[in-house]
């Protein structure tokens, strides 16, 4: 067998994440690697915190990515907080929240669930009803981005509530930063956690995190040890802890902190909230096209996440058909289904670099030249004319 050098297609990335590296990311990455202690190494990790810190409006000093992707952050969020015998309120309302579940329980705690059909967000008054009906819960656990659906929840409400019974409130925010509202102080999140292959729209593989003063006393105060090395943020922070005084923990994956500092960087020039009405301008202009394809959103309109658009799939049409039909006529990646929804719906994401108009033109002109060459009915241009109508007004 003749194995040669890998290079990948070159393709525009429409899914559920991975999205788009611009250039400026892939460069940084390949710049040359040096020392994980190095002192030119470690002033650009205090760069990055400063650069996470905005991104997740938090001033707070334990703002870090973790070396691993975002599921390491959810973990590092769960095994740090979470102690055997903890009551753990978990909404689940798609595929992320059934995580939560599951990490709670790894970690010897109670989970307690609140119930939302996939496609609507997490209703604050079960929520309420819950936390009433187990006074003895100390953590709120919710998803703010169901990348599963492409519903969005309420955090500023859902963390009043954790907090008005007294828990903290954990925040999955993989899909969110950089693309949604999300304001970790302003709303007193406790603990959060994002990925960097969304819409921060770099390599995939960090999981930025952020612990406020609540949660790292929880921390403090716990009777049993954390269950994880990699992930006990009592031993990480003496390496991603201030100053120059860092001491070993695990060999930082260099190259890629490169990257995520270049996402930063550009993520700070554009302007959070530039980046936030971006995304909601062009998933008004795809939306427009989808829907004059025939697609129907399975999120209602005031909760529909902009960087995240699931619609159903038109009847008679062959879900895995059309999805590879886009990747190799127009090296397009959209995402499927997951669990109940696979074969129902069509994952359309417009995260960080691949939020631009000239994407939209691609995934709706490509949609209506596979749909049409498969007999959908379809008016020939349409589409396309309502996306410019939007991407216009
Ligand atoms: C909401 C949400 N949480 C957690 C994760 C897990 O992140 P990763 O795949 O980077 O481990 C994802 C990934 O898609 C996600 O969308």
């Amino acid at each position: 067998m003749t194995i040669a050098s890998f290079n990948p297609p070159v393709r525009t990335l429409m899914g559920p994440g991975p999205s788009d590296v611009p250039p400026r990311i892939l460069a940084a990455l390949s710049r040359p690697t040096i020392g994980h202690l190095d002192p030119v190494f470690v002033g650009m990790m205090e760069e990055i915190k400063t650069l996470l810190q905005y991104a997740f409006q938090t001033e707070n000093p334990l703002t870090m990515p973790v070396s691993a992707p975002g599921s390491a952050g959810m973990e590092t969020c769960f095994a740090n907080l979470v102690e055997p015998g903890d009551k753990v309120v978990v909404c689940r309302n798609g595929v992320f929240g059934g995580r939560m579940k599951e990490n709670v329980e790894l970690c010897g705690g109670t989970p307690v669930m609140v119930e939302d059909d996939w496609g609507k967000t997490v209703d604050p008054q079960k929520v309420e009803d819950t936390l009433k009906a187990n006074p003895d819960a100390c953590i709120l656990a919710f998803v703010q981005a169901e990348t599963s659906t492409g519903a969005q929840s309420d955090v500023r409400t859902l963390v009043e509530l954790a907090h008005r019974h007294d828990c903290l409130a954990i925040v999955d925010a993989v899909t969110s930063l950089g693309g949604t509202e999300l304001r970790v102080d302003d709303w007193q999140v406790d603990a959060v956690y994002s990925g960097t292959q969304k819409c921060l729209s770099c390599a995939p593989g960090i999981s930025p995190v952020s612990f406020n003063e609540r949660a790292l006393e929880k921390l403090r105060g716990r009777s049993a040890k954390v269950q994880s090395w990699f992930m006990d943020l009592n031993l990480v922070t003496a390496y991603w802890g201030g100053g120059q005084k860092r001491t070993y923990h695990h060999t930082a994956p260099v190259n890629a902190l490169y990257g995520l500092h270049e996402a930063l960087l550009i993520l700070r020039e554009e302007g959070l909230e530039n980046a936030w009405e971006r995304h909601r301008r062009h998933h008004l202009a795809l939306r427009a096209g989808l829907e004059a394809l025939g697609m129907e959103f399975i999120v209602e309109e005031a909760h529909r996440l902009p960087q995240l658009n699931a619609v159903s799939i038109p009847a008679g049409l062959d879900d895995a058909l059309v999805r590879s039909r886009l990747l190799n006529e127009y090296n397009l990646e959209i995402g499927a289904g997951l669990g109940t929804l696979a074969g129902k719906v069509w994952r359309i994401g417009l995260m960080g670099h691949s939020c631009r108009a000239e994407n939209i033109l691609l995934c709706v002109g490509a949609l209506e030249a596979v749909l049409s060459g498969m007999g959908a009915p379809i008016e020939t241009g349409r589409a396309l004319a309502e996306v410019q109508r939007s991407l216009q007004g």
